[in-house]
């Protein structure tokens, strides 16, 4: 959680003033990190969750134990959709730490999302 709080003072939210910090710990034991990184054309928008993730796959990680996220809202941020999607693909089982000022809450990716996309089943 000490390094999802340092990644998101690296947040680009100069249009929700929401910003965003994750840290993903990875099964070789290494942790990556990300932030929310905006753009003027909204939607292009990619959340410090998905950041992570990607940051972790481009060095070679594909398995992931747990994800701490810090936001900057009163109540703890819970990832969305997207993100858990893409969590999904690579740790379905992974666990999810968030954090907001004095609270905390963990969960597990299946209470968040139960039944995910797949191709195949
Ligand atoms: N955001 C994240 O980084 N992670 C989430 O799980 C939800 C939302 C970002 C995207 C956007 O920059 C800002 O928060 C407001 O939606």
């Amino acid at each position: 959680m000490a390094l999802a709080r340092r990644a998101r003072r690296k947040a680009y939210a100069p249009y929700s003033k929401f910003r965003v910090g994750a840290a993903l710990r990875a099964g070789s034991g290494k942790v990556f990190t990300g932030c929310n990184v905006e753009n003027a054309s909204y939607g292009l928008t990619i959340c410090a969750e998905r950041n992570a993730v990607f940051q972790a796959v481009a060095a070679g990680e594909r398995k992931f134990t747990a994800i701490a996220i810090a936001g900057n809202s009163k109540i703890p941020l819970r990832p969305c959709g997207a993100c858990l999607q893409v969590l999904a693909e690579f740790a379905p089982n992974i666990r999810i730490v968030l954090a907001n000022g004095g609270t905390r809450e963990e969960l597990t990716l299946r209470d968040l999302l139960p039944h995910r996309f797949q191709l195949r089943r």
